[in-house]
């Protein structure tokens, strides 16, 4: 089989690094790949949002399956370009994909097929008045959500009631573009996150991944901006059979069958960011991708042969394919760019990864090659992984590793799973 991935990140890194261990793999192409992925196969410049360009591809390389790796690409309808097309493609419809293109479509579809999540409201520049007032029944913090899709940036979460309509005028007068036209204000919810993948079929068929957990804030003990991602471990420890059971029953069963019942066409991964309040689950977003840095933990704990799962689901039909989980623990520290997430340079050589590779898996996110260097190319720059028989043996090894690699200005967050493993949370 002859596969196209598209995406760049660290997530694209972990996915081409499982795909490429498949025996059912001929070929796997990355598009445009970075600066690590192409010891896992070839990459080839396009820009994903290209359809055209990818569809030439496909035709020239003979791909027999493309696997779509960020959500921009299926918000803009890529696997709705590709129907009836003679490839498979991973990822949802356009209709599906809107789970994550506007966070009002999500919150209505939770809404209305009873999936627990924040009670929610909806506002335009229209209806601004409504959204003070709405405000003003919510006692603080006050969570503010741009509709569409903003890089990540698109939700602030305030104290203050006067800061909040502000914030919410300032979202309405464009502070995101078109994405904060419109905004959703909801209920703070208390807890801790975790993040859960579901492989779909579109005929009801799912498969649970491993579950994950991701550190979003720059700094250590949660504090700071938000950025794409810290860390990640897998397993969560909180996420035990009794909260996964729950999960299963009470949002990924009345998830697929409500996107089946709304003609919400859905074949490739679904990821539920939830929140643990009190035992119970419940959903804080929707992405229609897998998570950066989750997959950097999740992938290395599939123990099976991905490839036919993943062609399975593009097909419509999972059968009885197994997804087995390795019972080992995985932690992923993310070396990161001085700055970031705010400026931060760019360009400069990285040594180390050779020893770091050693004992770790050291997944590429911002790099790419220069010669015979590897050179930093994005805010997040590596993804260090390690697989132990627990959480943290897997963390000291990554820690370890990351302790070999350099480059100026490099940072990253000494606290990655703490929480979890401390038993203090
Ligand atoms: P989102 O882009 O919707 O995942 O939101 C980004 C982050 O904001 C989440 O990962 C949470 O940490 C936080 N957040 C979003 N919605 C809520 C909420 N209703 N209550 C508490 N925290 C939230
Ligand atoms: N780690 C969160 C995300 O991928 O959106």
């Amino acid at each position: 089989m002859r596969i196209l991935l598209l995406g760049s990140g660290g997530r694209e890194s972990a996915l081409a690094w499982k795909i490429s261990q498949s025996p059912k793999v001929e070929k796997l192409y990355i598009a445009p790949g970075n600066g690590g992925t192409g010891a896992y196969g070839e990459n080839i410049k396009l820009s994903p949002l290209d359809f055209e360009a990818v569809e030439k591809a496909v035709d020239d390389l003979g791909i027999d399956m493309i696997v779509v790796g960020n959500e921009d690409p299926l918000v803009a309808g890529i696997t709705d370009y590709f129907s009836g097309k003679n490839v498979l493609v991973v990822g949802p419809a356009k209709a599906g994909a809107e789970l994550e293109g506007s966070k009002d479509v999500a919150k209505a579809f939770m809404a209305r097929h009873g999936i627990p999540t924040a009670r929610y409201r909806s506002f335009t520049a229209e209806t601004i008045e409504e959204g003070y007032k709405f405000l003003e029944t919510l006692t603080p913090p006050y969570v503010l959500k741009a509709d569409g899709l903003a890089a990540g940036k698109g939700v602030l979460i305030i104290d203050s009631l006067d800061e909040a309509k502000k914030a919410l005028a300032d979202m309405l007068g464009g502070m995101f573009g078109k994405s904060s036209s419109t905004v959703v204000i909801e209920e703070f919810l208390s807890g801790i996150e975790c993040s859960v993948f579901v492989l779909t079929d579109g005929n009801g068929g799912y498969r649970i991944l491993p579950v994950a957990k991701d550190y979003k804030r720059v700094g250590e003990g949660d504090t700071g901006l938000n950025t794409g991602g810290m860390g990640a471990v897998s397993p969560v420890p909180f996420a035990d059979g009794t909260f996964m059971k729950k999960v299963e029953e009470r949002i990924v069963l009345p998830t697929i069958k409500g996107l089946m019942d709304e003609g919400r066409l859905y074949r490739g991964f679904i990821f539920l960011g939830l929140i643990n309040v009190g035992g119970d689950p419940m959903v804080i977003e929707y992405n229609v991708r897998m998570g950066d840095p989750e997959t950097e933990v999740v992938m290395p704990r599939i123990d099976c042969d991905l490839v036919p799962l993943l062609e399975a689901a593009a097909r419509g039909d999972l059968g009885d394919l197994a997804l087995p989980h390795s019972p080992l623990a995985a932690a992923t520290v993310i070396a990161v760019s001085g700055g970031y997430p705010e400026a931060y340079a760019k360009g400069k050589t990285i040594t180390g990864i050779e020893k770091a590779a050693e004992n770790s898996i050291i997944f590429h996110a911002g790099t790419k090659t220069e010669g015979d260097s590897t050179i930093t190319s994005g805010g997040r720059v590596l993804a260090v992984t390690s697989l132990a028989p627990t959480l943290t043996e897997a963390l000291e090894r990554s820690y370890a590793s990351l302790s070999h690699i350099a480059f100026d200005g490099m940072a990253f967050r000494r606290d990655i799973g703490r929480d979890v493993t401390c038993g203090c949370k």
